[in-house]
């Protein structure tokens, strides 16, 4: 197979890191040390790209605050995956009209997936004359750029042209976390599932190299990380995209090889490439959490073909079951979609029944939301939305009762967790297979893994106490 994936050039990354030296010296001549703010909505793979444009931001001279008042840059990374995401983000966007009045050399930016929908950028265009700049996922490399010719001009930026996508290595990177790191292995999805704006946002699939994926999980060790979630929107099909011989699950064995007591976890696997070889892989190290993400949509075969899964029911219970079978201490969770175009009450029935005989931890539960330019947004939809409602208040009664159910059964049980924070004034862990503990105990533990016995549960969370080690 050839090598596809294109990377941005070392001269065009130094190019961007020389307008960061050029805005600093235009800060540097007024005196002053700006300040900046960076508000990220929707997945993971947004809260990394929001490092990223810390880092380019912090790179540049400013120092990051955590709230949009008085900032001198306003960054809204979005999100377009259901329309209220959408929703919310125009409200917010409408609010800092007032926050700019306040302080008129403010200079608001918007990127991320909705940044990469024409009609978005022609609305922000037409109606959101305050917003100085919109850049895509695929020229966040370029925010540097972006930012001081905003500073230096007049003219409002868009850097929205659809791409392909590309990687850049070594962006500077704000970490948000010392203690669990993200790490991106691949970007863009192929999927194109039929309700899903992805793809179209976020382009191709394109994977790292997996030794400059090994060198950030080594940085981010020595700089004190105890667990690392590698990301993806479709991480088992890690590599396929160049001729480097090493898998999914070979990445993660050799993540595992790293020295260091740490964690991995990863998302989002998808149960088209989940395959026993990843599955053994997970069983067969101790570094590899035995927890797993992987959403399901639907529990109809039917309904599945309609999104262009490329799994049946069938399928996707062999890969649970066998997954099950070499981690008997799997926690698993998963994503749903209730009322997609045309789901009959008896389809509706048989994502019930899936529930059913797997037994979820927890479920992210979503109502279908019509994405324009996506197929399933023009396919015939007869269910009324009180249907689909009620649909979907029957889906999570049931998934509440299982978790809670699950949840109980951890009660006198103890599990090596690792503290992660505080909560008011309980300490807060998870569990390895990520479930939270609220437990009381000195902050000094934070960053360290303990055992902790569950003494209590609801449909959420667990509560816990410290147990003696052996
Ligand atoms: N790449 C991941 C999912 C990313 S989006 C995967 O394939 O598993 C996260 C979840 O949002 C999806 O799993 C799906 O359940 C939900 N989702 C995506 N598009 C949606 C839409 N148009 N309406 C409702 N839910 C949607
Ligand atoms: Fe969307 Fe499907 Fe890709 Fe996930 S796999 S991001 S649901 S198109
Ligand atoms: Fe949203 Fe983009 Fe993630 S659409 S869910 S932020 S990939």
């Amino acid at each position: 197979m050839s090598n596809k994936t294109s990377v941005i050039s070392q001269d065009l990354l130094q190019e961007q890191l020389r307008f960061c030296g050029q805005i600093n010296d235009y800060w540097k001549s007024r005196g002053v040390t700006p300040t900046a703010y960076v508000e990220t909505y929707g997945c993971q793979q947004n809260e990394a790209d929001s490092e990223r444009i810390r880092g380019i931001l912090s790179e540049s001279g400013y120092a990051i605050v955590r709230q949009a008042e008085n900032a001198d840059v306003v960054v809204m990374n979005t999100c377009a995956i259901r329309e209220h995401a959408e929703q919310r983000v125009f409200g917010n966007l409408g609010a800092l009209t007032h926050t700019k009045r306040r302080h008129p050399g403010q200079k608001i930016f918007l990127c991320g997936c909705m940044a990469g929908q024409e009609q978005v950028v022609q609305r922000i265009k037409n109606s959101y004359p305050h917003v100085d700049g919109v850049f895509s996922t695929h020229h966040l490399w370029q925010f540097a750029e972006i930012l001081y010719r905003v500073l230096t001009g007049k003219k409002r930026q868009f850097y929205t042209a659809d791409e392909p996508g590309s990687i850049a290595e070594g962006l500077p990177q704000v970490r948000d976390n010392k203690l669990k790191a993200w790490v991106s292995i691949m970007y863009g999805c192929n999927n194109f599932c039929t309700y899903c704006i992805v793809p179209y946002v976020r382009g191709r699939e394109r994977s790292r190299k997996w030794e400059d994926i090994l060198e950030e999980c080594r940085q981010v060790l020595s700089d004190g990380a105890k667990e690392i979630t590698l990301l993806g929107q479709n991480v088992n099909s890690y590599g396929k995209d160049l001729d480097q011989g090493v898998d999914f699950a070979d990445l993660l064995l050799k993540i595992a090889e790293l020295p260091g007591d740490f964690l991995i976890r990863f998302m989002t696997s998808h149960p088209r490439d989940a395959s026993q070889k990843l599955f053994d892989a997970m069983a067969s190290s101790p570094k590899i959490a035995k927890q797993l993400h992987l959403p399901f949509q639907s529990g109809s075969s039917r309904v599945l073909k309609a999104m262009n899964r490329h799994y049946d029911r069938e399928k996707y219970l062999e890969a649970v079951n066998y997954a099950k079978a070499v981690m008997p201490e799997l926690v698993l969770t998963s994503d749903v979609i209730v009322g997609f175009p045309g789901e009959t009450e008896e389809e509706f029935e048989q994502t019930l029944s899936l529930i059913e005989q797997v037994r979820y931890d927890s479920l992210f539960t979503f109502i279908f939301s019509p994405r324009p330019g996506t197929p399933a947004a023009t396919m015939e939809d007869p269910t009324p939305k009180e249907e689909k409602n009620r649909r979907f208040d029957k889906l999570c009664a049931l998934q509440n009762q299982i978790s809670e159910e699950i949840h109980s059964s951890y009660i006198g049980k103890t599990f090596r967790c690792l503290i992660d924070g505080t909560d008011k004034d309980a300490l807060t862990a998870r569990t390895e297979g990520g479930r939270l503990v609220r437990l009381s105990g000195d902050p000094a533990l934070i960053g360290t893994f303990q055992p902790v016995t569950i003494t209590g549960s609801t449909t959420w969370s667990l509560t816990g106490n410290l147990a003696e080690k052996d």
